[in-house]
This record gives C-alpha cells, structure tokens and sequence, in this order.
C-alpha cells in the first residue's frame, strides 16, 4: 500500500508539502499540488485517517443520535446535518436511541468511545443521566429539536437548536377559534419532551388569546407516535361533548388522529376541523389540504452542524440556544374554503 512518503518521491516534494496539499492546510503552487495530486492518482494513495487521528488526537467525525430516524420531520434534520458535516469534511456516525433513555446512553457512550469529535443529540424525554454523562466527560455536544435544561453556571459546553413550538400551536389553535370553533382537541406528544411541553403551553395561550376556557378533558395524550394518537382522537370523540376541531402535535400523530377519524366514518372538516404540527409531502394530497405549522428541519440540522463546529473552534464560548421560525402553511383541513392563496406559506406571527 503506498505511503505518503512514496508520493512525495514521486512527486519530488517533501512529505510535509504532500500533507498541505492533501490537508488544505497552506497554499502549494499550483504545479507543485498538480504534481502531488498526479503522484497520489498514480500510486492509489489513501490518507490513512486512523494514523492522523492519533497525532491530532481529532477524527474529523460527529456522532448523531436522533430517535425516529424513518419519520420525515428527523429525517430532513438528519440531511441537514449530514450536507454541513460533508461541507466540512466531517463523517458521521449515527445512532437511533428509540426515545428511550437507557438505549440512549448506550449508543452515545459508544460514539463517545469512537472518539468522535462532538455529538448532536434529540435527547429522550428523560435526559438527566445522558446530560450528566456529556458534561463529565466534556463532551461538545447541540442537543437539537427536545432542549434541555443546560446548567445556567456558564459550566455546559453545550449549544442547543429547535424550532419555534409555542406561538405556531397559539396560531393554529386562535385560528380554529376565529373560525368559531369553542371546544378544540389536542392530541398531545410524549410527556417529558420539551417540544411536548412547549406544544401545550402553546395550545394553551391560544385558548386564553382567544377568550376560550381550558378544559383538561380535550388534551390527550397521544405520545408523539401514531398507534397512541389514534386511541387518544377516538378517546376525544368519546366524550359526552366531543371536540368540533381537532389539533395534533406532530406528523405521525396526524396519521394516527385520521385513521380513527376514518374508522368513526368522519369526515374533515364538515364533521371536525383538523389543523397539524408538521408538514411532510404529501399533507397537501389529502383531501383536504392539511393546514399545518411547517417546522424548518434541514435548517435545524444545519444549524446543529454550525454550532458544533464553532464550539470546537472555541470550546470556552457560553453556550448559546437557537430557535428558529416554524411557518404556517393555510390549507382546506381548518374548514377554510380553497383559494388561490390558500397554500402559500406565511410566518407565524
Ligand atoms: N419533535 C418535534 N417535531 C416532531 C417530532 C418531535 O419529536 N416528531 C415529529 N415531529
């Protein structure tokens, strides 16, 4: 196999000139990187990033660990991570700790063990232990979508980044109310996570906003999944006065309500108004159109990305916490009549 000595014999350079032009760590001239590039195309020369790893103590790699991974809404989260680590020569190595806090802390030591260079984590609903064990082994870590409460003492080297959850479930909820709906349903997430928390503060403001009194019987609990959101809709339209509309906290919460609203023969909106959290591809093939709070996923990854790498750059900097926009995006599912606007998007606020 050849070395980085050999290219640099073959291209009658030193070897330190070889690692600046394979590194991109000092300007070559021009012929002189051809001359290497030449010479390393000829012989197959493979930077060995194991042997680097060992000198710079760095593997140019990130761990990830995102529960959900097959949902569309962390799937584009995950595509947002995976082209910023690639536009700066990060690999990734990924884990799925299935939202549950034992699994999660295996799979995050066993990236930890890699050796990976930072990690970026949608932490379960119980993150304690998982927080406790980044913070002692100072690992750089986002923490991205379900934040965490990050030690105020300025200690934590980390840096979190999710979406806007409170004001967007306030819109659908005022929205409904506009429409002169007075007892609106909420299929709420699993308890624990923050954007569950958030989502819920949300419903609630919306309620007081709108004049409307908060009654616990039209908040079930859907645990952020399907299969628990349809028993939780058929649960709502149980009751001695069933909702008029009908609010879900997430994407797979939404197939969940629809299906027992298929199962009850209902139709939307004439026998209940539906407004969702999330948008994915195919929420405008229903008919009707969702209407739905569209939150920025591939952006969210990103910006996990760019946090991560300035907090390598800068391991002391304070942490910092991003919330980025969620938009509206008015459908038909709400009751409103389809016209020609009616699918553009619009901030929240
Ligand atoms: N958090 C935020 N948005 C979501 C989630 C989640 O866990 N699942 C689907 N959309």
């Amino acid at each position: 196999m050849a070395t980085m000595a050999d290219v640099a014999r073959s291209a009658g350079v030193s070897v330190a000139t070889v690692s600046h032009v394979l590194n991109d760590t000092r300007p070559v001239l021009p012929h002189t990187r051809q001359a290497v590039l030449d010479a390393v195309d000829e012989l197959g020369y493979t930077p060995n990033t194991l042997a680097r790893s060992l000198v710079t103590s760095r593997t140019r790699s990130i761990g990830l660990a995102v529960s959900a991974i097959s949902n569309p809404y962390f799937t584009e989260i995950l595509q947002g991570v995976e082209a910023g680590a690639l536009e700066h020569g990060y690999s990734l190595l990924i884990a799925d700790p299935h939202d549950d806090p034992k699994h999660e802390q295996r799979v995050v030591r066993l990236l930890h063990e890699r050796r990976v260079d930072g990690m970026i984590v949608a932490p379960s609903a119980d993150p304690g232990d998982l927080v406790a064990y980044l913070g002692r082994h100072d690992v750089p870590t986002v923490f991205l979508d379900r934040l965490v409460d990050v030690p105020s003492d300025g200690t934590a080297r980390f840096d979190q980044v999710g979406a806007e959850n409170a004001e967007p479930m306030a819109r659908l909820v005022t929205h409904l109310a506009d429409l002169g709906h007075r007892r609106i349903g909420l299929v709420a997430g699993l308890p624990g996570l923050s954007t569950t928390n958030e989502r819920l503060s949300g419903y609630r403001h919306g309620l007081a906003a709108a004049g409307l009194p908060h009654d616990e019987r039209l908040v079930a609990r859907g645990d952020s999944e399907a299969a628990g959101a349809e028993r939780a809709t058929t649960a709502l339209l149980s009751l001695a006065a069933p909702p008029t509309a009908l609010v879900t906290a997430n994407n797979a919460m939404t197939i969940g309500a629809l299906r027992a609203l298929r199962g009850r023969g209902l139709s939307v909106p004439d026998d209940l108004a539906l407004c969702c959290f999330d948008d994915f591809a195919w929420a405008d093939l229903f008919a009707p159109r969702l209407t739905v709070i569209s939150q920025p996923s591939k952006e969210i990854g990103a910006q996990a990305v760019r946090l991560l790498l300035d907090r390598l750059a800068a391991p002391d900097r304070p942490s910092r916490t991003l919330r980025l926009p969620s938009t509206f995006v008015h459908r038909t599912s709400c009751g409103c009549p389809d016209h020609p606007h009616s699918s553009e998007k619009g901030p929240v606020s």
